[in-house]
């Protein structure tokens, strides 16, 4: 069934992002009808005003039970078509205790309660959808970003779950996986680690591009870049080159995202021997 925008009402969180934002944008020209959430009232309410229409605007935290039930009074007296699980944080480097959880909480766990908590009010539309926001490091496991990676597999191991669970309901699962892309959630460190490994940074728009895609052609799983998708699909298959490939940019991540990295363990022996040193390591100790 071809998607009728204008009869849509959409729920975005993470709407005051950098992706979230570009994805009202996308969303509001078509002409649906959104609910904007986010932590920070003022900037919803910001962005909400540089928009076409006038939109709901919903502060409230996901990870807090009274936030998503915030979220979902609101949604009861609506007849929300889809759900947009966009909201998100990330750390690099090193992770600290009270980091962990924060990350597994927003990321995964939240999305998941919020999902479920929409479900009855989903289940009453005609047809309606959940995207969930991936990343292509939900495919391939990268150093210095363990806690994110883990909870970016979590997600699409879940979507992939709910697209098999509810082939026969009316709610379609999406998963939508943007590769590095030019937002706030990426620090200095990144973007300077990005800039060294030569990686492609999308703009937010071409994720909202991606998202209408999606969504206009019912498609269940979208991962941006042909590069990473050629990279998931090898490290599903043949993880050891992975870690090869990976391994000759070690130095140069870790510079980059470890506070107390020091550079001179990999400059002086020469990064790459030391990488090969310890691997020759490992593989003695597994054996
Ligand atoms: N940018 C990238 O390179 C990239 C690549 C792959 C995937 N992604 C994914 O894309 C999604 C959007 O990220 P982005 O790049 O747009 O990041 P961003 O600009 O930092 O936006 C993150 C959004 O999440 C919201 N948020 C964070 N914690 C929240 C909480 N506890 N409750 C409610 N809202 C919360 C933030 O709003 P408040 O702070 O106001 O709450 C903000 O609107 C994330 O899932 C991210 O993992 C990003």
């Amino acid at each position: 069934m071809a998607i009728k925008w204008e009869n849509q009402v959409v729920l975005l969180t993470g709407a005051s992002g950098g992706i979230g934002f570009a994805m009202a944008k996308a969303l509001d020209k078509k002409g649906v009808q959104l609910i904007l959430t986010g932590r920070n009232e003022e900037r919803l309410h910001q962005l909400n005003a540089l928009l076409n229409h006038s939109h709901k605007v919903v502060q409230a935290d996901i990870t807090a039970a009274s936030g998503r039930k915030k979220i979902c009074h609101v949604c009861e007296r609506l007849p929300i078509s889809i759900l947009i699980n966009n909201a998100g944080i990330t750390q690099v480097g090193e992770f600290s205790e009270a980091a962990i959880p924060n990350i597994i909480n927003t990321n995964l766990t939240a999305p998941m309660l919020l999902t479920q908590e929409m479900m009855p009010l989903l289940c009453t539309m005609p047809q309606a959808h959940v995207v969930n926001v991936g990343s292509a490091f939900g495919g391939i496991g990268f150093a210095a970003h363990g806690v994110y990676c883990a909870t970016k597999f979590g997600i699409k191991g879940w979507t992939e779950a709910m697209i098999r669970e509810n082939f026969d309901t009316n709610v379609n699962f999406h998963y939508l996986a943007p590769r590095a892309t030019n937002t706030a959630i990426n620090d200095s460190r990144v973007n300077a680690m990005n800039k060294a490994l030569k990686n492609t940074v999308d703009s937010p728009e071409i994720v909202a591009d991606a998202l209408i895609t999606l969504l206009t052609n019912n498609v269940s799983r979208r991962e941006l870049g042909v590069a990473e998708r050629f990279f998931t699909k090898l490290n599903a298959l043949f993880p050891s080159l992975v870690d090869k490939a990976l391994a000759k940019q070690l130095g140069t991540i870790k510079k980059h995202t470890f506070t107390h990295h020091s550079s001179t363990q990999h400059d002086q022996i020469g990064h790459h021997s030391s990488v090969q040193l310890n691997s020759e390591r490992k593989k003695g100790s597994s054996l």
